[in-house]
């Protein structure tokens, strides 16, 4: 018999939609562990190009990734992520990852070894886990579902007042776009639209419906 997963609260959405800031405080919230994992893809992008692969032969990538040794683990209720022993957590949002992320990303070989990444994290604790797929492939079977959304006009601002050159428009046709688990709403995910809330009203909803569907809290 496999393993059983500890709850999951999947929160879904497009880039600087304000997933990240809502997931990190709704597992403060809740007492549950935080798992970006964008952070995982960008991880494994940082080390194709720190080795001098060209993300675009996506052959060597995933073989590449097939044989380096990624290690996720939970320290203090977030995700640390390791690969080859290294911690690349200060250069996950460099421009050269932030431009090269998507394409690495859509490789089906690289997907099937962070999916599997993913679930690992479910064996230990209670999570909220914030992404693309999140809802629909990672976890189809959790009910606590959200997705998150904001135009694209407060999302391009938002990345801006982070002081970062992100195509986001770019990112998000890739990662809409892509033969293998594409950012998708899921069929039972509620959606929210952050465009004109705060983080806190956006948690503060997110907290009400989990409570309608009988999360113990
Ligand atoms: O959430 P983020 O912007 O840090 O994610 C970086 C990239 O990783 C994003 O452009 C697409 C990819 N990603 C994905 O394909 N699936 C996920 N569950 C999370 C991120």
């Amino acid at each position: 018999m496999g393993k059983r997963f500890h709850r999951v609260v999947a929160i879904d959405g497009p880039a600087a939609s304000g997933k990240s800031s809502v997931a990190r405080e709704l597992a403060r919230r809740l007492h549950f562990a935080y798992v970006n994992s964008g952070a995982i893809y960008r991880v494994i992008t940082w080390h194709i190009l720190q080795k001098g692969i060209d993300p675009g032969d996506s052959d060597r990538v995933a073989q590449t990734v097939e044989s380096a040794r990624i290690s996720c683990r939970l320290q203090n209720n977030e995700s640390r992520i390791l690969i080859d022993d290294v911690d690349p957590a200060e250069y996950l949002r460099d421009d050269r990852v932030n431009e090269n992320v998507s394409r690495v990303s859509s490789l089906p070989r690289v997907r099937a070894i962070v999916v599997q990444k993913l679930r690992g994290y479910a064996h230990h604790q209670d999570l909220v886990m914030e992404g693309r797929d999140i809802g629909s492939v990672v976890f189809p079977d959790t009910p606590y579902k959200f997705y998150v959304d904001a135009s694209p006009d407060v999302r391009s601002r938002r990345r801006a007042a982070q002081g970062q050159r992100d195509e986001i428009a770019v990112r998000d046709q890739a990662d809409s776009s892509r033969r293998v688990s594409p950012l998708v709403v899921a069929k039972d995910a509620h959606v929210i639209d952050t465009s004109h809330l705060t983080i806190e009203g956006v948690v503060s909803e997110i907290i009400a419906q989990l409570k309608r569907m009988g999360l113990r809290i």
